[in-house]
């Protein structure tokens, strides 16, 4: 088994019957969602909510029950990956595109677990380029006002054209360098108008797995 699969199934072990479970995106989450569609296979009852339409698209065809986003009131538990872990359990996530969403159920979920393997820890967020999504429209002023902020944006691209999130809009990767102040990084980004939101989740996490290439795992609260 690989680091981020012996996360993910010891994240999985937390979900209950009855419980309403946020599913991430990524390839870690990708096993998360393998071991919840075992246990629903063996009786294991619940409902999910997906980050993604890859994940969603992931669980229909695994046989998790669905529900939409416009019939949720809260999420008992959300498990998902991380592309940057610090100490103090704040996240760099939307490497693959996801963050909006994700950041959505991470603020509405009781609980949120994030599964990862040793690679992602770190001592100072900053060193993966942080996602930042933006509306289309505005996007070139939006860009100078990241620059502004010494972010050093780039259009994320797919195909040579701009990659579209599953929401409509852009991604500008900022490189920042190590952030000191990850909580003022943050509401600096949000407060720019034609920025939707940005990858930082700042203490939101309640609880990190983290799967390590000899076997082991370690939970980190
Ligand atoms: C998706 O947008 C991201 O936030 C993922 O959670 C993050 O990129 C981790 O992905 P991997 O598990 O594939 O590294």
């Amino acid at each position: 088994m690989n680091a981020k699969q012996l996360a993910a199934e010891q994240a999985v072990e937390h979900i209950n019957d009855g419980m309403i479970v946020g599913l991430g995106t990524g390839s870690t989450a990708y096993w998360a969602i393998r071991s919840l569609a075992e246990k629903v296979s063996e009786g294991l009852r619940i409902r999910a909510v997906a980050s993604s339409i890859q994940s969603e698209d992931l669980a229909k065809q695994l046989g998790i029950p669905l529900i939409p986003f416009s019939e949720l009131e809260e999420i008992d538990m959300t498990i998902d990956g991380a592309d940057e872990v610090d100490a103090d359990l704040n996240l760099i996530k939307g490497g693959g595109g996801a963050l909006l969403r994700e950041k959505i159920l991470a603020a509405n979920s009781k609980r949120l677990i994030i599964i990862v393997d040793e690679s992602k820890r770190v001592e100072r967020l900053g060193a993966f380029p942080l996602p930042v999504e933006i509306v289309p429209f505005a996007a070139n002023l939006t860009i100078r006002r990241l620059e502004r902020l010494q972010g050093k944006p780039q259009i994320r691209l797919a195909n040579g054209e701009p990659f579209i999130t599953d929401n409509g809009n852009w991604i500008a990767d900022c490189s920042f360098g190590p952030i000191a102040d990850p909580a003022q990084l943050h509401l600096q980004l949000n407060m720019i108008p034609g920025v939707v939101d940005n990858g930082l989740f700042v203490q939101m996490a309640h609880q990190v797995v983290v799967g390590y290439n000899d076997g082991t795992v370690k939970i980190i609260n």
